[in-house]
């Protein structure tokens, strides 16, 4: 956290545990701690086909604000 703003640098679940909607209460207490005024806004990165990590950003109000393109290595070693 810094002035107004938060950053989320990393948030995983236990792949056992996945699939509970354990992230969303990770997000929602993240959320509670972080007492973002009218200007208060919270950051993070995920990559583009990381289907389950954007769809909890999405039910969680996140919003896409920019793309970094070939940021994220590939399976395959490209980036
Ligand atoms: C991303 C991650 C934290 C989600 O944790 P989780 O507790 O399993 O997530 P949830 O159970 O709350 O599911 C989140 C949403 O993704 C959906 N989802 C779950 N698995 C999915 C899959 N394989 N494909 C598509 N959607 C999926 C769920 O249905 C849920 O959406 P819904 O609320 O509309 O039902 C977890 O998958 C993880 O640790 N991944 C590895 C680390 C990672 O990629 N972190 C994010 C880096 S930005």
């Amino acid at each position: 956290m810094a002035a107004d703003e938060a950053e989320i640098l990393s948030i995983a679940i236990d792949s056992g545990q996945r699939g509970r909607g354990l992230s969303r209460d990770l997000l929602l207490t993240i959320s509670a701690i972080w007492p973002a005024g009218a200007s208060g806004r919270i950051f993070l990165e995920v990559e583009e086909n990381n289907q389950p990590a954007r769809r909890l950003y999405e039910r969680a109000g996140f919003a896409v604000v920019g793309r970094r393109e070939r940021y994220y290595k590939q399976p395959g070693g490209d980036i």
